[in-house]
């Protein structure tokens, strides 16, 4: 658990880039922070790491103050991925993935093994990239290495900005997909940032919207798209707020799909009911007068809310 308490950043030259931020993040959660740019997004991402030292309030991982855990601890038991593709170039991938393990000092056999698992979950075949450099790699493989490197030693709590940001939408959606698999196995406590409201719903258990250094809103995708606290946070979901209220047929009719469902709603209902039995669900079948007359996948959801399929 990550507790915020009237935390406060100031940077030396006056920046006031974070205000009377207080939050709890629980144990296991898939947490994101959104909001504009400039909004102290990262600052509060680094702050958790104390990568960016608290002007003022207090930081607390599982009650105890970060100021009293000692720095590599803290940092070891944290993962972290940044924006930024950021692996070492002349390492190889194995090299890359094995930085933090080595530096906690594991045996070269542990190592190795955990390579290879980490490598097999991101699908990436351990025999072909174990030994490559990260310029023989594309770059969503890159990024997909800097998320597994965040794992590595099997950290409590991951930490990342932006990091699919530098991709093209399809390496993209992959990614989360992974992402969110992975998070299904491993069920840590994540705190992702990005200014990408679809990336936000499709990922996150909750939401945090900030402006300005300040937290406007907290709270579930499905409560933040439906009870927007304020005027701002209506004109950042916007387009999401609008569509949300479609119903499933229309999406139905605009974009039939033939794939094997796994859950059912009627045609009436909204795309906003549609995409909580999406979380649990690749896709659902779509009735009306008791028939079916399409089904509606996950992906089309997303790609229905993007703008990409208009109903
Ligand atoms: N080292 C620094 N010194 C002074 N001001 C800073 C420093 N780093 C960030 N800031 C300022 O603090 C505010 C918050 O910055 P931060 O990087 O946390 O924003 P962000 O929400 O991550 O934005 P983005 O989406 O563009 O990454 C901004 O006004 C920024 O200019
Ligand atoms: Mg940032």
């Amino acid at each position: 658990m990550i507790q915020f308490e009237q935390v406060e950043k100031k940077y030396p030259d006056g920046t006031h880039a974070v205000q009377e931020l207080n939050l709890t993040i629980d144990k296991g959660e898939f947490f994101v922070l959104i909001g504009p740019s400039g909004c102290g997004k990262t600052t509060t991402l680094k702050m958790i790491n104390r990568l960016i030292p608290i002007s003022g309030g207090t930081v607390r991982i599982d009650g105890k103050k970060i100021s009293e855990f000692d720095i590599h601890e803290l940092r070891w038991n944290i993962g972290y991925v940044l924006q930024q593709i950021a692996l070492f170039p002349h390492m190889t991938i194995a090299e890359n993935i094995a930085v933090v393990p080595e530096m906690r000092g594991w045996s070269a056999e542990k190592i190795n093994h955990r390579v290879d698992e980490l490598l097999d979950m991101v699908g990436l075949e351990p025999s072909i990239y174990r030994s490559r450099k990260p310029s023989e790699l594309s770059g969503g493989q890159q990024q997909r290495i800097g998320v597994i490197r965040a794992l590595a030693a099997d950290p409590d709590i991951i930490l990342m900005d932006e990091p699919f940001s530098a991709l093209d939408p399809i390496s993209r959606e992959k990614l989360q997909d992974d992402l969110l698999s992975l998070q299904r196995q491993i069920q840590k406590t994540i705190v992702f940032v990005t200014h990408d409201m679809k990336e936000a719903v499709k990922l996150g258990d909750r939401l945090c919207l900030m402006k300005d250094g300040r937290i406007v809103q907290t709270g579930t995708p499905e409560d933040i798209l439906q009870h927007p606290a304020n005027a701002f946070v209506e004109s950042f979901i916007g387009v999401h707020q609008e569509k949300e209220h479609t119903r499933v047929k229309e999406v139905v009719r605009a974009y039939p799909a033939n794939e094997s469902a796994g859950g059912r709603i009627g045609g009436d209902a909204t795309v906003a009911q549609a995409m909580q039995l999406l979380a649990q669900t690749e896709a659902l079948t779509v009735y009306e007068n008791g028939k079916p007359i399409g089904i509606v996948t996950r992906q089309t959801m997303i790609q229905f809310l993007a703008g990409e399929v208009t109903a």
